[in-house]
């Protein structure tokens, strides 16, 4: 999976990902990412990028030709472009879809995919409506600059990409698998300030640790994210302890 992003800001996204998994995914070229300076596109003498919005109003907006200058850098050079379509370009705004692990499995089929940062009052609406194929947000707050979102999606559409992950670090038993949350997790000692690990998983019988895990996940989503349990992948049985647990907390039985 090749990541271009296009920033004023391109140290902190390099200093972001070149660590921990990503770092090493990097180094083992199983992604690649291509940090550009949308500065370097300035058309101005004084290496500027940024305007005062037409119509007046606080703060500066980003302008459209050092932006498309930038964008067709990459893009020029785009698997995409050599099949005559446009490279999956993600604008990071709070006026985007909210990004959720759906958007990453389907972003980790693509090749190459193109981010976008803004920063101060946004971006001239002209060159998003010429380039941008995705508006993505990473929640319904406001930061500063796309730089953050973009290192978040990249972190986590490289998860799914395969050899990212060591066996050992991959799971296929993760939070939001079948719309279920993880169950929790212990390690050595087997009694830290008094508290002991479930003696199930000191039992040795997988079966029993499966079904107990399970249960977990079902509980924890029930507790946390209850707005998870519509959609999640759940038998029969599972639906009833569900229907129990919840007449339980009502007081129902
Ligand atoms: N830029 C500023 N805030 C953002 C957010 N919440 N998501 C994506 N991009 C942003």
């Amino acid at each position: 999976m090749d990541f271009h992003v296009l920033t004023l800001f391109p140290d902190m996204v390099r200093q972001g990902l070149n660590t921990s998994i990503i770092g090493r995914a990097i180094k083992d070229g199983h992604i690649t990412l291509n940090t550009v300076n949308i500065r370097d596109f300035s058309v101005n003498k004084h290496n500027r990028v940024d305007d005062y919005p037409y119509g007046g109003g606080a703060g500066m907006v980003i302008q459209a030709e050092p932006v498309y200058r930038a964008w067709e850098s990459v893009a020029k050079n785009s698997k995409a472009i050599k099949q005559g379509k446009k490279p999956r370009c993600i604008y990071l705004t709070p006026q985007g879809k909210v990004f959720h692990q759906t958007m990453v499995e389907e972003f980790a089929q693509e090749e190459e995919l193109i981010f976008l940062c803004g920063h101060y009052e946004g971006i001239d609406e002209r060159v998003l409506e010429e380039v941008v194929t995705d508006y993505v947000s990473i929640g319904d707050y406001v930061l500063t600059g796309g730089e953050l979102p973009a290192m978040v999606m990249v972190d986590a559409i490289s998860r799914m990409v395969p050899g990212v992950l060591a066996n050992d670090e991959s799971g296929t038993t993760e939070s939001f698998e079948g719309n279920l949350l993880e169950y929790p997790q212990y390690s050595r000692p087997e009694d830290w300030m008094g508290k002991k690990v479930p003696a199930i998983l000191l039992s040795g019988d997988h079966a029993k640790v499966e079904a107990w895990r399970r249960e977990q996940s079902i509980k924890r989503t029930m507790e946390r994210r209850p707005d998870l349990l519509a959609d999640a992948d759940l038998t029969a049985k599972e639906k009833a302890m569900v229907e129990h647990l919840l007449d339980k907390s009502q007081g129902k039985c």
